[in-house]
C-alpha cells in the first residue's frame, strides 16, 4: 500500500516537476485531481491498515480490486494515447507508474483474498467483527476502538467506570458495532423530540431550519463582501447601496439578533424539555426499583445515571446539529473553493483538513495520561480539604492544624505541576495546529494572489476566500475535539441505558389487586429467603398471627430477625413458601397497598434535612399541625420538640444528624402514629431510648398496637415480655415460639438470654459495662439498671407476668 502512494506521489511529483521545469507544460489536470484525490484516500486507508491491531479485511479487499480495474482501464487508454506521440520520452512516465500501481494492487488484492478465505474457513465471518472491537474481553478493559480509547483517559469516568464501559463493550458487539450501537439510542428519540409536542416538534424545525440557512448565509455572506470589492476595484464611482444592504442584511440575520437567537431559544426549550422527560424517567425507574438494587449499587453511580439523563440529549442533538453541519460544511467549502479558484486550492484546504484532526487527535492522545493524572491530583486534593474539614475535629484533638496545612500545600503544588505538564502538551497540539492553519492559508492566498495576477479570477474572489476562511476552520476545530467529549457522552447514556434496563425484581404481578386488611391476620408459611442464593438467611419459618396481637422477634444478631420484617414490608419477595396477610399472598397484591397498610419504625430510622414537622407529616401528607403534634405526644417526642429553640420548625441536619438517637428513633415512631396503619412493625424501636422515656412508649405502644397486628424487634427483652407470642430466631430458624412465661418454663435459648440480662442486674461486672453495647456477642443493648427501672414502670407485672419479675427480683 506505501508502494501504491509512493507512486501517487510520484505521479504528483512529475508533473510538478515538468510544469516548474517546462513554461509552456500544462498538467493534464483531471490526472492531476486524481493523483490528489487518491492520496487523500491512501492515506488513511494506509495508516488505518499499519496502525489496526487486527483489521477487517473487506474494505480493503474492495479497494484493491476497484484500484486495480481503475488502473487497468487508465494504463489501457494511455497506452493507446503513447502510439500518437512516441517522440515524446516523458509521456510514459505516468504509464509506468500506472503500470507498477496496477501490478501492486493485484497483488494486494490476490494477498487480501487469502487472508479472507483462511479466516472463514479458520473460526468464522464472526471473529472479524470482534476484531474492530478490539477484543474486550481479552484485556477486559473495553478498549474498543478509536473513540473509548481517548476516553479512558476521561476525568470523570474513572472509578466507577470500568462496569459500565464492559457493558457498553457488550452491548456494542451485540449491535454489531458503532452504528449499530449509536442507533440503538434511538428509541430515546421520542422523548427527546415528541411528535404530541407541538412546540417541541415546532422547535425543532426551526433547528433545522437554521442548519440550512446556516449553511447558505455561511457562502452569501463572504460572497457578497467579493461582489464589493469587485465592483469597487472596477474603477466606478458609484456607492453600491444595494449590495452593502444584502450584506449587512445577511450579517444580521445570520448573526445572534436574528435567526441566532431564535435557534438558541429552540435549543434550550428541546434542551429543557428533554431533560425534563428524561430525568423524570430515569428517576421514576430508579425509585421503584427494589431494594437489592439499592442496596447493591453504589448510589454515586446512580444519581450519575440520573444527573446526566441530558447526555442523552446531548448525544443525539450533538450528533444532529453539530457533527453533521460540519461535514456538510467541508463538502460545501470543498466545492465552493473550486467554483472560487480551482479544485488544486481545494485540495490544499483538504490536506490541511485531514493533517489538522489528525494532529488534534496525536495530541489529545498524548496529553490525555497527563490531564488524568492532573484531575487525579485535583481530586486528592479536593479530598483532602473535605476529609480534613469533616474531620475538624479529629484534627483538633491530635493538634494536627500545621500538619494537615502541609499536607494540603504539597497537595496543591503536585496538583499545579501535573497542570503545567498537561497544558505544555495541549498546547503544543494547539501551536503546531495553529502553524499548519497559516501554512495553508498562506498557500491558498499565494495560488489565489497568482490566480488574480494572470487575469483569471477577480480580486473579490480572493476576499471572499479570505472571509470564508474562518467558517471553513471552526467545524475543523469541532471535529478534531468532539470525539473525546462524544465518548464521553457515550458513557453517560450508556449508564443511563443499563439502568433502564435494570428490572425490579420485585414488582406487581400482571392481575394484582390492592390488600384489603379486615383483622390484619398475618400468615408466613414456610417461608425460605436468601439475599445470595451462597447463604440461606430464613429456612423455613412459619407463623400465625391473628389480627391485633403483638408478635415479637427476639435472637441474637445477625439470625435475621429485620430480614423476616423487609419480607412483610415486601423488601423482598419470599424465596420459597409464601406470606399472606388476611389470605392474600403478598406476592398477588399491589406494592403500594401493602407499603400503604403497614407502618414500619425501622432499626435506622432516617430523616429529610426539613423541619421536625414536615418529617413527621411525611407520614400523612394532608395530616393538620394538631395531629402531627397529637402524634409527636403519643410518641413522647412532643416535649423534646418543644424545648427546641424553634420547636416543630427546627430543621434535623443530613438525615437527621441533629437529633440524639432517642429522639431520631421517636420522630420515627410519631410518623407511625400519624400514618396509623393496621399492622405495624417495630424493629429494635426502643434500644436507643432511656428507661423513663421507654417507660411512656410502652403505654403508647400499648395504644398503638391495641386493635393492630403488631411485630416488635427487641434486643431488650424486658419490653416485649408482655407479647402475645415471642418467637426466638437463631440463624434463619424459628427454634422457640410462646408466651413469655412458657419460654421460661421450656428453659430453653430464651430463658437463657432473659437470665443472661437479668444477671446483669446482680452482676458487678455486668453493671460496669459502659452502656453494654455488645455482650458476648449475643445481645446488643444491655442496660441492667434501666431494665431494672422499665420493669419497674412498663406495669408488666399487672399483666400476668409476674413470674418475669419475680424471677428479675
Ligand atoms: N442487603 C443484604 N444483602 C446481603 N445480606 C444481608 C443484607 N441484609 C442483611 N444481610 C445478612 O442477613 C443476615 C440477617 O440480617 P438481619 O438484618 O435480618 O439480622 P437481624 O437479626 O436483624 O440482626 P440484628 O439483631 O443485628 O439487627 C445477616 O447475616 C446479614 O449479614
Ligand atoms: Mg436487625
Amino acid at each position: 500500500m506505501l508502494a501504491i502512494l509512493a507512486c501517487y506521489l510520484a505521479e504528483v511529483l512529475y508533473y510538478f516537476s515538468r510544469s516548474m521545469a517546462d513554461g509552456e507544460y500544462q498538467a493534464p489536470h483531471h490526472a492531476a485531481i486524481r493523483c490528489l484525490g487518491m492520496i487523500l484516500i491512501w492515506i488513511p486507508l494506509t495508516s488505518s491498515l499499519l496502525t489496526a491491531e487486527t483489521a477487517h479485511w473487506h474494505p480493503y479487499f474492495g479497494a484493491f480490486v476497484l484500484q486495480f480495474s481503475f488502473e487497468t482501464i487508465t494504463c489501457l487508454m494511455r497506452g493507446r494515447g503513447i502510439g500518437l506521440s512516441q517522440d515524446n520520452r516523458y509521456t510514459n512516465v505516468p504509464l509506468a507508474i500506472g503500470a507498477v500501481r496496477g501490478f501492486n494492487s493485484l497483488l494486494l488484492a490476490i494477498d487480501a483474498s487469502f487472508i479472507l478465505v483462511s479466516r472463514v474457513s479458520e473460526k468464522g465471518a464472526d471473529e472479524e467483527g470482534q476484531s474492530l472491537l478490539g477484543a474486550p474481553q481479552q484485556n477486559g478493559n473495553a478498549d474498543y476502538g478509536s473513540i473509548p480509547q481517548s476516553d479512558s483517559d476521561d476525568e470523570e469516568f474513572q472509578d466507577g467506570n470500568k462496569e459500565i464501559k464492559e457493558q457498553q463493550a457488550k452491548r456494542l458487539e451485540e449491535q454489531g458495532g458503532w452504528f449499530g450501537y449509536i442507533k440503538s439510542f434511538a428509541i430515546f428519540l421520542p422523548y427527546l423530540f415528541p411528535r404530541h409536542d407541538w412546540r417541541v416538534m415546532l422547535c425543532l424545525f426551526l433547528r433545522l431550519l437554521n442548519l440550512l440557512s446556516g449553511r447558505v448565509f455561511n457562502l452569501l455572506t463572504p460572497r457578497q463582501l467579493g461582489i464589493i470589492t469587485n465592483k469597487l476595484s472596477s474603477g466606478t464611482n458609484v456607492m453600491p447601496w444595494k449590495d452593502v444592504g444584502l450584506w449587512a442584511f445577511y450579517n444580521w440575520f445570520h448573526g445572534y439578533s436574528g435567526l441566532g437567537i431564535v435557534d438558541s431559544f429552540a435549543d434550550t426549550y428541546i434542551r429543557n424539555s428533554a431533560f425534563e422527560r428524561i430525568t423524570m424517567l430515569a428517576y421514576g425507574h430508579l425509585m421503584t426499583l427494589s431494594m437489592d438494587f439499592h442496596t447493591t449499587k453504589d448510589s454515586g453511580e446512580v444519581l450519575k445515571a440520573v444527573e446526566q439523563a441530558s447526555s442523552l440529549n446531548q448525544l443525539i442533538e450533538m450528533v444532529l446539529f453539530d457533527i453533521i453541519p460540519v461535514l456538510l460544511d467541508m463538502f460545501i467549502a470543498m466545492a465552493y473553493v473550486t467554483v472560487l479558484f480551482d479544485s488544486y486550492m481545494a485540495f490544499i484546504i483538504m490536506f490541511m483538513g485531514l493533517a489538522y484532526v489528525w494532529i488534534g487527535f496525536k495530541f489529545t492522545t498524548w496529553s490525555q495520561p497527563h490531564r488524568r493524572t492532573y484531575v487525579e491530583r485535583q481530586r486528592t486534593e479536593n479530598n483532602t480539604v473535605t476529609e480534613t474539614i469533616t474531620n475538624w475535629a479529629t484534627v483538633a484533638y491530635f493538634n494536627r492544624v500545621p500538619f494537615e496545612s502541609d499536607r494540603y500545600r504539597s497537595n496543591i503544588k503536585s496538583t499545579i505541576w501535573s497542570h503545567y505538564q498537561y497544558f505544555f502538551r495541549s498546547l503544543g497540539g494547539h501551536a503546531v495546529q495553529d502553524l499548519l492553519t497559516t501554512l495553508a492559508f498562506s498557500a491558498c492566498c499565494i495560488f489565489a494572489i497568482s490566480q488574480i495576477i494572470s487575469g483569471k479570477k477577480p480580486v473579490g474572489n480572493l476576499v471572499t476566500f479570505i472571509m470564508y476562511w474562518g467558517t471553513m476552520m471552526s467545524p475543523l476545530y469541532t471535529m478534531s475535539y468532539s470525539y473525546r467529549y462524544l465518548s464521553s457522552t457515550l458513557i453517560d447514556a450508556e449508564r443511563l441505558v443499563q439502568l433502564l434496563n435494570t428490572k425490579s425484581t420485585v414488582s406487581d404481578a400482571e392481575n394484582a389487586r390492592d390488600l384489603v386488611v379486615k383483622a390484619g391476620k398475618v400468615e408466613f408459611k414456610n417461608v425460605q429467603f436468601f439475599y445470595d442464593p451462597r447463604k440461606e438467611i430464613i429456612r423455613g419459618a412459619n407463623l400465625v398471627a391473628e389480627g391485633g396481637q403483638t408478635i415479637a422477634f427476639v435472637g441474637e444478631t445477625g439470625g435475621g430477625k429485620s430480614t423476616m420484617l423487609k419480607l412483610l414490608f415486601r423488601f423482598y419477595d419470599v424465596t420459597g413458601g409464601s406470606i399472606m396477610i388476611d389470605g392474600q399472598d403478598l406476592r398477588s397484591v399491589t406494592l403500594s397497598s401493602v407499603r400503604e397498610a403497614l407502618g414500619l419504625v425501622p432499626q435506622d430510622p432516617a430523616l429529610f434535612n426539613q423541619t421536625i414537622r414536615q418529617n413527621v407529616r411525611y407520614a400523612r401528607l394532608d395530616a393538620s399541625d394538631a395531629e402531627i403534634e397529637d402524634a409527636c405526644r403519643a410518641a413522647a417526642i412532643h416535649d423534646d420538640i418543644v424545648s427546641f429553640p424553634d420547636g416543630y420548625n427546627s430543621k434535623v441536619g443530613e438525615r437527621g444528624v441533629r437529633l440524639s438517637g432517642g429522639q431520631l428513633q421517636r420522630i420515627a415512631i410519631a410518623r407511625v402514629f400519624l400514618k396509623n396503619p393496621k399492622i405495624v412493625l417495630l424493629d429494635e424501636a426502643t434500644s436507643a431510648i432511656d428507661s423513663t422515656i421507654e417507660s411512656q412508649i410502652q403505654g403508647a405502644f400499648k395504644k398503638l398496637s391495641a386493635g393492630r397486628t403488631t411485630f416488635v424487634i427487641a434486643h431488650r427483652l424486658s419490653t416485649i415480655a408482655d407479647a402475645n407470642m415471642i418467637i426466638v430466631v437463631d440463624k434463619g430458624e424459628i427454634i422457640e415460639r410462646g408466651t413469655h412465661s412458657e419460654l421460661l418454663e421450656i428453659g430453653g435459648k430464651y430463658a437463657e438470654l432473659w437470665t443472661k440480662q437479668t444477671a446483669g442486674n446482680t452482676s458487678p461486672a455486668d453493671s460496669n459495662s459502659t452502656n453494654g453495647d455488645v455482650n458476648d456477642g449475643v445481645l446488643i443493648d444491655i442496660t441492667p439498671d434501666e431494665d431494672d427501672d422499665s420493669a419497674k414502670t412498663t406495669g408488666r407485672s399487672q399483666d400476668g407476668n409476674n413470674d418475669s419479675v419475680e424471677r428479675r427480683r
